[in-house]
């Protein structure tokens, strides 16, 4: 990617192919690109409270100058907005617009707003068009790429929804500087899940390239666009997440676990946070296994903290945490299958695999390890 230039990333879904543009100051053309896409379209522009008081102006101008007729709805920043109430507030909110099945609900914000938005759009008259704007790191090289939607339920995170894919995402890599630092770095931990996955060239790559990608420019826009093109061959195929794709939930079960634990309060744990912990105790778990080598675990664990992030429980601020809440919580896993519990484990840097069948004992006793360290 040159400097100044947009890419585009294609995630081949057959007919329901779409592309994915990133580039520096996107969001000004957004209203031209959508427009020329999906000619003569109605929106409901999805957002939070934070990234309307910083960047909706601006978008819903670009919008207008391109004759787009939309609506705004805005829902209060945070994980706890991924719920029943917001989701139902926001479907009303769609149907009383008098939106059509070929209008849009765009997603202007970072992942919380992308999968509510997009379970919105996967369910109101059956399916509408769904285009994804990114606003955070985390959501530009994750959650609006794949078609994952939902909210979460008391029992656990992301455990209502549909896949719906999108029509179209753009991804301004110029709005992540109004990001604060901990949300920056908690996106970090999304592309560093890649590299430790599958690709150790790119972990490698990030391990040079990590100051450079914080300090924004061409490393960061390279970063993001290598990240979404991993993603898109994954999503290419297995859309559904009945093989390969489970991959991408390294760190997630441990991650989503803890995000629970401390009832999504940002204040101790965010979403990326809770990943990066969680990629960090797959490796651990992994050692003690004795599937990977401890300098490999230690390799990966340094990596995250150069970038700022926690790597260990005993780093999440507040009241510890206890191991039959994180047993309850990891059997809650959608992963979870005729009561089996499947981890992504690893041999190894970039070496991550399915681990179907995993030893609760084992789990038990590892999670009273790490909790007491
Ligand atoms: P988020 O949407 O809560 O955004 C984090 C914070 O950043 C919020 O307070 C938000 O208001 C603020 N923000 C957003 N854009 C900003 C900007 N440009 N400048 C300043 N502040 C800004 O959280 P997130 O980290 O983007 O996403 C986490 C969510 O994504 C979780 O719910 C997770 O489950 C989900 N997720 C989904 C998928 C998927 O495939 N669907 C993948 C990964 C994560
Ligand atoms: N973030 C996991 C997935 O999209 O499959």
């Amino acid at each position: 990617m040159k400097d100044g230039s947009v890419e585009t990333v294609r995630v081949e879904l057959g007919e329901r192919s779409y592309d994915i543009l990133i580039g520096q100051g996107l969001i000004e053309r957004a209203g031209a690109e959508i427009a020329s896409r999906f000619p003569g379209l109605r929106a409901a522009v999805v957002t939070d409270a934070t990234v309307a008081g910083l960047h909706l102006a601006r978008f819903m101008r670009s919008l207008s100058e391109a004759g787009i007729q939309a609506t705004e709805i805005v829902l209060p920043a945070g994980e706890t907005t991924k719920s029943y109430t917001h989701l139902q507030e926001v479907v009303e909110k769609v149907i009383h617009a008098r939106l059509e099945r070929g209008d849009a609900v765009i997603a202007f914000g970072g992942g919380v707003i992308g999968d509510l938005s997009g379970f919105v759009a996967g369910i109101v008259r059956r399916g509408m068009q769904f285009i994804q704007v990114p606003t955070t790191l985390l959501a530009q090289v994750d959650s609006s790429v794949g078609g994952k939607t939902g909210i979460n339920s008391p029992q656990g995170k992301n455990l209502v929804g549909v896949f719906h894919q999108p029509g179209f995402v753009l991804a301004d890599t110029e709005v992540l500087d109004t990001l604060l630092p901990r949300e920056f770095a908690a996106g970090y931990a999304e592309v560093a899940k890649y590299g430790l996955i599958d690709r150790p060239d790119f972990f490698e790559w990030l391990e040079r390239k990590r100051a450079e990608i914080f300090e924004g420019g061409q490393a960061r826009a390279e970063a993001i666009a290598e990240s979404c093109r991993a993603k898109a061959a994954v999503v290419a195929e297995d859309e559904r997440e009945e093989g390969r794709r489970a991959l991408l939930n390294l760190g997630h079960t441990f991650g989503h676990a803890l995000e629970k634990a401390v009832r999504y309060d940002p204040e101790r744990l965010v979403h990326g946070e809770g990943v990066s912990i969680g990629m960090a105790m797959a490796h651990r778990f992994s050692v003690r296994l004795g599937l990977c080598r401890g300098q490999d675990a230690e390799r990966a664990s340094a990596h995250l903290r150069a970038a700022g992030l926690p790597t260990r429980v005993d780093q999440i601020p507040g009241e510890a945490l206890s191991v039959p809440d994180l047993m309850a919580a990891i059997r809650q896993d959608k992963k979870v299958s005729r009561e089996r519990l499947t981890f992504i484990l690893t041999h190894g840097i970039g070496q991550a695999f399915v681990a179907k069948d995993v030893d609760p004992v084992a789990l038990e006793s590892f999670l009273i390890e790490e909790l007491s360290a």
